[in-house]
């Protein structure tokens, strides 16, 4: 296909795979229905009258980025026309432990190995088949362990090799997995490469990292900002050199363009992969390639672009030219010959890119998180606002419907960066059960693979936090200063973080409510303040349909046929030769007249059994019917 131009049409844009992730989020943003590219008044515009006429909105180097990004990527997938394959992760309920907060069996006020451990009949008693570790390895700890030292070392916090071996072999010895966590798009600036880069520029490892010589020091080589506020530069005096860092000042980010470093780490993988393990969810893995270094082209604080992408520079990296190359190399070098799984975190990314991705067909990645589904248009994780479940059904039916069968999705609405989505959808207590138990019968009966976050399952909800006293992550800690400094006062910055804190989902589970709150305070990385209740009810409607979901393969692999997308109605059938489901939702908290009335019912919000009549959808209520 020829290269595209500001002479050709958003027609054409809207064909290429890349051009139409692009518009579908810029109108999505934009509140623009995605039909619109249909009308031949818009589909035959030239790129550049688009230009001429969003002057006010968007930049002229938009249009640049996006020609660029466009005609970068050249490969189209074909249609995939086969059934689709049995995979044991397509199957398995995943389950994310967070091991810092997840169960202290030590006392030492810090969750570790050995807690992983005594709990794993936990796991296999609430139907996970796998669990995904967030990083255990040697780190510094400037983020919680996502800045790793030593890829080959435990966290002494959390235990020992031994602690570790102990809670795979035993994993597996009970029919589960296990997968680790893959940071490699950056290291700890501890990490002895960097540490060797910067001693000597004349060192294998310099090329192993993104170093810019400069004799002042006064200008970083561009304007790319950190996810973690501020520039992505750091200036090393010693060095006479800048080096980048897209995420906190100890957080390098490391060079894939150099074939030792992507050696090193395609050894490392394997290393743990000979011990065992069963795969890895590789972190911001769609940022390793990266396009030179020039200027960030997309200013954050334009809205528009701002809710598109979010950082300058961002668009140089997010979706890199070799990327699929480094994916391609790193799958058949590691993954492959081990059989192992393989879930990239891809933020930003549109549903095209995650097909060129995740595509059976590319010997890429397995799966993707793909993030679109967590905040509803127009807002960040930082806004404090509600969240409407319409976007979320209008979301995943488009996936659902035109991700493919070559791919396969997640499904998730918590992990340990975001707000508990319970607490998004309403802030009303009462209510918190019902949202709760709808979620999660939507995670158990769409087609995808669930993941569960730790305290999901005990009916966890956002904490209260009070102050920043409480507050211990580097983002936000960061995100309080910079807002300070534009002259936010300490109330309003303080609601901000309250409302987007990755800190909610890193609460100490509420079974280390065992533990004396002085023990708790011993570590200034652990918080301090009481965990709240279990609640019950939830645990047993997770058990419930876990259990549902394993004993129907239907509910794992038949089509998702939307049969109702009205305003706070969500009703999908999951059917094939084996048998047929029925899913009915009430996305509000007002009551709906049902539209399905069948005596198969098999599963209702348990909050709302005592109610003989069946006539009312209750707030947030959901059927399941096997018909
Ligand atoms: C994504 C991880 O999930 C997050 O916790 C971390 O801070 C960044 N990547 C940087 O590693």
């Amino acid at each position: 296909m020829n290269d595209l131009t500001l002479k050709s049409t958003v027609g054409e844009l809207y064909k290429t795979p890349v051009g139409k992730d692009v518009l579908d989020k810029l109108f999505l943003q934009l509140g623009v229905k995605k039909g619109i590219v249909k009308n031949p008044l818009v589909s035959n515009l030239k790129l550049d009258t688009v230009r001429k006429l969003a002057k006010n909105k968007l930049d002229d180097d938009f249009f640049e980025a996006i020609l660029k990004l466009v005609n970068s990527e050249k490969d189209v997938l074909e249609k995939y026309d086969k059934p689709v394959t049995k995979e044991w992760w397509k199957e398995a309920v995943f389950y994310q432990i967070y091991p810092r907060s997840f169960y202290d069996a030590n006392k030492d006020g810090v969750g570790d190995l050995k807690g992983i451990t005594s709990k794993l009949d936990y796991l296999k008693d609430l139907g996970v088949d796998a669990i995904w570790l967030s990083p255990i390895y040697d780190s510094p700890n400037d983020d919680n362990g996502y800045d790793i030292r030593d890829y080959r070392k435990i966290m002494t916090d959390f235990g020992t090799m031994e602690d570790f071996d102990e809670l795979l072999q035993k994993t597996h010895e009970k029919g589960m997995r296990l997968i680790m966590d893959l940071v490699v798009n950056h290291s700890s600036d501890e990490h002895e490469w960097f540490q060797k880069a910067l001693a000597d520029e004349n060192s294998p490892e310099r090329d192993y990292y993104w170093f810019v010589k400069d004799e002042e020091g006064k200008n970083p080589p561009n304007n790319w900002l950190s996810f973690f506020s501020g520039s992505a530069w750091n200036y090393y005096p010693e060095a006479k050199a800048w080096a980048l860092h897209i995420f906190s000042k100890k957080q390098m980010d490391l060079n894939w363009d150099n074939p030792d470093l992507r050696k090193k780490v395609s050894d490392m993988v394997s290393w743990w992969l000979d011990k065992g393990v069963d795969g890895f969810r590789m972190d911001v893995i769609n940022y390793i390639s990266k396009e030179a270094l020039p200027d960030g082209t997309l200013p954050r604080g334009n809205d528009v672009i701002g809710g598109l992408i979010g950082f300058t520079g961002v668009e140089h990296y997010f979706y890199g030219p070799n990327l699929h190359k480094y994916l391609h190399e790193l799958s058949e070098n590691a993954f492959a010959p081990h059989k192992a799984f393989s879930v990239g975190e891809t933020p930003g990314l549109g549903m095209n890119m995650c097909r060129l991705m995740t595509d059976e067909r590319r010997g890429e990645l397995n799966m993707v998180f793909s993030f679109d589904q967590l905040e509803t248009p127009g807002h960040v994780r930082f806004d404090d606002y509600k969240y409407d479940l319409n976007y979320y059904r209008d979301y995943i039916s488009d996936w659902m419907t035109n991700y493919g069968d070559g791919c396969w999705m997640s499904l998730f609405y918590d992990n340990h960066d975001n707000p508990r989505m319970a607490s998004k959808v309403t802030d009303n207590p009462d209510m918190h059960e019902a949202v709760q138990t709808l979620l999660a019968a939507m995670q158990m009966t769409l087609r995808g693979t669930p993941f569960i976050f730790q305290g999901d399952e005990m009916g966890l909800v956002n904490y209260d936090f009070k102050s920043m006293d409480e507050i211990t992550d580097v983002e936000s800690i960061n995100l309080y200063d910079e807002l300070i400094q534009k002259g936010k006062t300490a109330d309003e910055a303080f609601k901000i973080i309250l409302a987007g804190t990755r800190e909610h989902a890193r609460i100490l589970l509420p079974w280390n409510d065992k533990i004396p709150p002085e023990d708790r305070m011993q570590s200034d990385k652990t918080p301090t303040f009481l965990p709240q209740d279990i609640r019950e009810n939830i645990t047993e409607v997770y058990k419930k349909l876990i259990a549902l979901r394993k004993e129907n393969p239907t509910l794992i692999y038949a089509p998702f046929e939307l049969l109702c997308g009205s305003k706070n109605r969500f009703i999908y059938k999951r059917a094939d030769e084996n048998a047929s489901f029925t899913i009915e939702c009430n996305l509000s908290d007002a009551p709906l007249r049902a539209k399905i009335s069948s005596p198969d019912l098999i599963f209702r919000t348990p909050k709302y059994e005592s109610d003989s009549s069946m006539k009312m959808l209750n707030a947030y209520e959901v059927r399941i019917y096997r018909l």
